[in-house]
């Protein structure tokens, strides 16, 4: 069956042209000749290419200008092998030329040819007794003829070869049988010299001037694709962060609201017993905002309550003993980390009486001031879950992340201890890469110190159990990317988001 072709619109100039030539040439023949007793022949002799011919036949045959047969031939085509040859020349002729008059040890004739050259060219000059074979390699005859390269050119060129060199070439794998397929064209029963032009659309002028009713309309192609649908696609980092967060769910935690990029000092660092000399508030670790430069307001009660504990202490702590000052608390910044928020809920959660125990989560962007590399960005997502309750232990810290990162895949976890000014006991957590085979840092954790949860109001006997993480660490490794600037930022390559795959976390 024949199908019309004509529906892929267009093409560039040029392959029109080609076209509108060929369809002049079979037209034009079939107006004096019965008919083209062969599409092959037909497209040699008048120097256009048979896949053209073919395509002009399909189109012209959809719409009944010409009927056409099919025909098959079997022919013979060149391997890759073969063309090889066909260019360079057979391997026993390059060695035969490689061989000098006076000949030529076997070592350095092999250097001096492509190996499977060297080997097939042995094998066969010798069969031909061109070349005498020992250790030293030396000619038996003058001259010879490429006829493997010559009968494969024939081949190329579409001429016929004698039987035997068929077979010859054939058991070399230098030729591999193709069938050809082509046509006997014929006048079909809308024969025209010349085609008219199909019309695409019927418009209102061809309604008003009735000539609707002379026109050739093209016929509709079902089976042409339309233009593939674009839709909004979601980043890998979203992915992620989505079964993060009903992972959260599922565990009964609620997410706290981080929609405030910029932070006091105040929250970020003070209200958590971080000295105001500690070096992560230096601006060359963190940005601060020209403006507005400061805060508002802030809770003054608990403001004094803080500025006591890191003066003098209190709650069974000698503080720091330094002399706080509200003017560096006052100070706007970009957060550096999302426990800011988990600060502000918690101390919200103390002004709530009775008590009520809480589990809370985020996953929002933090920033800091670092120098950009391939795994670090000047900001960055962080993962953050706390539990408050009445009692908690380290032991009930241990559990909790056990549940939270066997739920991302990672059963395998150990535990360093480690600093924060806010927490006490802290804990570096690790995690066994299998793809790797290391453990790799994946988090941090810790119980927040009395000094940060006692100045808020909460019952003595409260504790907090919270960890945090980055959430481009474990989407880099489900998506395989190694440079972070190929996740997030100006450089990322969009076909990357469009065709990233779903994540599936925490499905089983
Ligand atoms: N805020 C910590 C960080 O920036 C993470 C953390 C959260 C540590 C909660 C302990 C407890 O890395």
């Amino acid at each position: 069956m024949l199908r019309d072709s004509t529906g892929k619109s267009g093409g560039f100039g040029g392959c029109l042209l080609k076209r509108e030539m060929a369809e002049e040439a079979i037209l034009g023949f079939l107006q004096n000749h019965e008919e083209i007793a062969d599409s092959g022949e037909f497209a040699a002799a008048h120097g256009i290419d048979h896949s053209e011919v073919v395509n002009v036949v399909k189109s012209l045959h959809g719409f009944r200008y010409v009927d056409a047969q099919d025909i098959k031939r079997e022919t013979w085509v060149l391997t890759e092998e073969g063309k090889t040859y066909a260019d360079a020349g057979s391997p026993e002729v390059q060695l035969f030329l490689a061989v000098p008059p006076e000949g030529i040890s076997r070592e350095e004739l092999q250097k001096r040819l492509d190996p499977s050259v060297f080997k097939i060219g042995c094998a066969q000059a010798g069969k031909n007794k061109w070349v005498e074979m020992g250790k030293q390699i030396s000619r038996k005859v003058q001259h010879v003829d490429d006829k493997v390269k010559y009968m494969l050119t024939q081949i190329k060129d579409g001429q016929g070869i004698d039987a035997d060199s068929i077979k010859a070439l054939k058991a070399r794998k230098l030729i591999t049988p193709q069938t050809w397929k082509g046509y006997v064209v014929k006048r079909g029963p809308s024969y025209a010299p010349k085609r008219k032009k199909a019309a695409t659309d019927l418009t209102r002028e061809n309604l008003q001037r009735g000539d609707w009713k002379d026109l050739e309309f093209k016929e509709y192609n079902f089976s042409a694709k339309g233009p593939p649908a674009e839709g909004g696609h979601v980043h890998p980092l979203l992915k992620v962060r989505q079964q993060l967060k009903n992972i959260f769910l599922y565990m009964g935690f609620e997410e706290m609201p981080t929609n405030n990029f910029v932070e006091s000092s105040f929250w970020n660092f003070d209200a958590l017993f971080q000295p105001q000399q500690h070096p992560a508030r230096d601006s060359h670790d963190t940005f601060f905002l020209k403006a507005p430069s400061t805060t508002r307001e802030l809770p003054e009660d608990y403001v004094e309550r803080v500025r006591r504990v890191h003066e003098v202490g209190g709650y069974q702590s000698r503080g720091y003993g330094y002399e706080w000052k509200r003017d560096e608390a006052n100070k706007n910044l970009l957060r550096t980390h999302t426990t800011a928020v988990s600060t502000r809920m918690l101390y919200l959660l103390a002004q709530k009486k009775p008590f009520e125990p809480k589990k809370y989560f985020s996953i929002d962007r933090v920033f800091r001031n670092e120098a950009v590399d391939r795994t670090h960005l000047a900001e960055f997502h962080q993962i953050e879950g706390l539990v408050c309750d009445r009692g908690l232990t380290l032991g009930d810290l241990i559990g909790v992340l056990h549940d939270f990162f066997s739920r991302i895949g990672m059963s395998k976890l150990r535990f360093k201890p480690a600093y924060n000014p806010y927490t006490e006991p802290s804990m570096e957590i690790f995690s066994y890469h299998e793809g790797l085979g290391k453990w790799v840092e994946i988090g941090n954790s810790g119980m927040f110190r009395p000094e940060m949860l006692l100045p808020m109001g909460l019952p003595e006997d409260v504790r907090v159990i919270a960890w945090g993480l980055s959430l481009e660490r474990p989407t880099m490794i489900l998506y395989g990317i190694d440079n972070i600037r190929d996740l997030f930022g100006h450089k990322v390559d969009l076909g990357l988001i469009k065709r990233n795959p779903i994540c599936r976390l925490g499905i089983n």
